[in-house]
């Protein structure tokens, strides 16, 4: 039977969801699940896949990628079909990528992004990142939402020079997001003391990629995320913090979501898995493969950064995958601030989890799902077209094996860049096969993909996190009217 068959059953698995697993059978025509029950019978031309002993899972979605973005005077080496074909074979079936605005304008951004996306073979989404202010650029921001399916905007509160807004603009654009029902997302590092930390490292002489790390420590981290909070309370709308790589930026969100705030953090895998005794190596070439921002942080961490996520404190997991090669990093010998920031994590981002969370204990396997898959098209709004197992939802399928094991290399990962921040890294628990939008990409460890044959997802506003915002909004109004008696006298 042909793997591009429209028709597949795979049969026998435990199907997990978010909210549920269950023994059953899953029936797949034309991209669409169309049946989730035991026992389904089918014709004999019918293409079937034993799932018994194995997870059949609704496939990841990355939150959090750069693909082909241009950035610190270079291009990511992963585009939009090699990212996508890695991400495939380890279990991810789409992604949402920041648009990064032209020259500030948000539909030349929109335009060229587009463009790169054309050879896709994965389903997308776009984020769209804010980095000026005027008239033309809210109007535009009216427009990505309205008419281009863009439900979510990044402000960078770091990259002075470059991307970095200051708490003016980032508090128009909250009011502007609340006013769309979009989404307010932040790089939570203050780019201010960055900058002065950048200084402080050069004037001491240390200028490899330890500096980086030392320019920009958790405390910076933790300040951003606390104003960004404070400023999106008093607007009073809600707020993502993307790349939460600090127990500082990690506990200001625990705080505000004790208090009732809607705020969402999330961290990547590198921050979970990874600590910053990389950056002091003594090859340049190797240490800089790690820098990335916020920084890769102290042992103690990353282990902070499970554990919040297992208890619900942070709620989904992304990549921030942003892959420069050798040649491109090494742009940076002589001086850290110039070592294009980033790192990969696309296909190795559901492996790693499942080993580090659900293998180890750490979580069920309903909620490896939710913070994988469900919770990212949840807060996106394309639940449950995406993220689940049932009747109706796209068939975005993965099958894991508990009982393999995975490796990681640079020789043998589905990437265009050279290194890989995981080498050698093995764990338990495999996707042996990636089933998007209805084919079969990923089997017997062998990726057949199709550029072009991704689709744009459009995400539509006022997702779930907006309910209930107005009813706030006038509670507060009515407060601020309520007449004062005031004697004269
Ligand atoms: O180092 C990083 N994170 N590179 C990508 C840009 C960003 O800040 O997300
Ligand atoms: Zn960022
Ligand atoms: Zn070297
Ligand atoms: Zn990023």
């Amino acid at each position: 039977m042909s793997s591009v068959s429209s028709k597949i059953l795979i049969k026998g698995g435990t199907v997990v969801n978010a909210h549920h697993k269950e023994v059953a059978d899953v029936y797949i025509e034309d991209g669409t699940i169309v049946a989730v029950q035991p026992n389904i019978k089918v014709s004999d031309d019918i293409k079937v896949i034993d799932a018994t002993g194995k997870f059949v899972m609704p496939g990841g979605i990355d939150p959090h990628t750069h693909l082909a973005m241009e950035f610190m005077g270079s291009e990511t080496i992963d585009d939009f079909f090699s990212g996508q074909a890695a991400a495939l074979a380890g279990g991810t079936t789409m992604h949402i990528d920041f648009v990064i605005p032209v020259d500030g304008s948000l539909s030349a951004g929109y335009e060229a992004y587009v463009e790169k996306a054309k050879r896709s073979c994965m389903d997308y989404g776009f984020h769209m990142a804010i980095t000026k202010w005027n008239e033309t650029v809210s109007e535009e921001m009216e427009i990505m939402v309205k008419e281009k399916g863009i439900n979510s905007f990044k402000f960078f509160l770091a990259y002075k020079g470059s991307f970095m807004v200051n708490d003016e603009l980032l508090m128009e654009g909250l009011k502007k997001c609340k006013s769309l029902g979009a989404l307010a997302m932040v790089h939570a590092e203050n780019g201010d003391a960055v900058f002065e930390g950048q200084k402080r490292m050069i004037e001491l002489g240390i200028t490899g990629p330890e500096g980086h790390a030392l320019s920009r420590p958790p405390v910076l981290e933790g300040e951003a995320t606390a104003r960004a909070i404070r400023l999106a309370s008093f607007v009073n709308t809600p707020l993502y913090v993307v790349h939460v790589m600090s127990i500082d930026a990690m506990e200001e969100i625990a705080r505000a979501r004790k208090s009732g705030q809607r705020v969402v953090g999330e961290p990547v895998v590198s921050g979970l898995l990874l600590n910053d005794s990389v950056l002091w190596d003594p090859d340049f070439h190797f240490a800089a493969r790690y820098v990335m921002s916020p920084p890769i942080r102290a042992v103690g961490h990353g282990t902070a950064l499970q554990a919040a996520l297992a208890a619900g404190v942070l709620q989904l997991v992304g990549t921030d995958h942003c892959t420069f090669n050798s040649t491109q990093k090494a742009l940076g010998i002589g001086d850290f601030r110039k070592i294009p920031n980033g790192v990969n994590g696309m296909e190795e981002r559901m492996h790693l989890v499942w080993d580090t969370m659900v293998a180890s204990g750490q979580i069920s396997v309903t909620d490896y799902v939710r913070i994988t898959s469900t919770e990212c098209a949840r807060i996106f709004n394309i639940y449950p077209r995406k993220g689940a197992i049932l009747v109706g939802s796209d068939a975005d399928i993965i099958i894991l094996n508990p009982n393999s094991s995975f490796k990681i290399s640079s020789k043998s990962h589905h990437y265009r860049t050279d290194t890989n921040v995981y080498e050698g890294w093995t764990g338990k628990g495999k996707v042996e096969t990636t089933i998007a939008g209805g084919r079969v990409v990923w089997e017997n460890d062998e990726l057949k993909v199709i550029p072009g044959a991704g689709k744009y997802i459009e995400m539509p506003p006022f997702s779930y996190l907006f309910d209930g915002i107005d009813k706030a909004d006038a509670k507060y109004l009515s407060s601020l009217r309520a007449p004062v008696k005031r004697s004269t006298t």
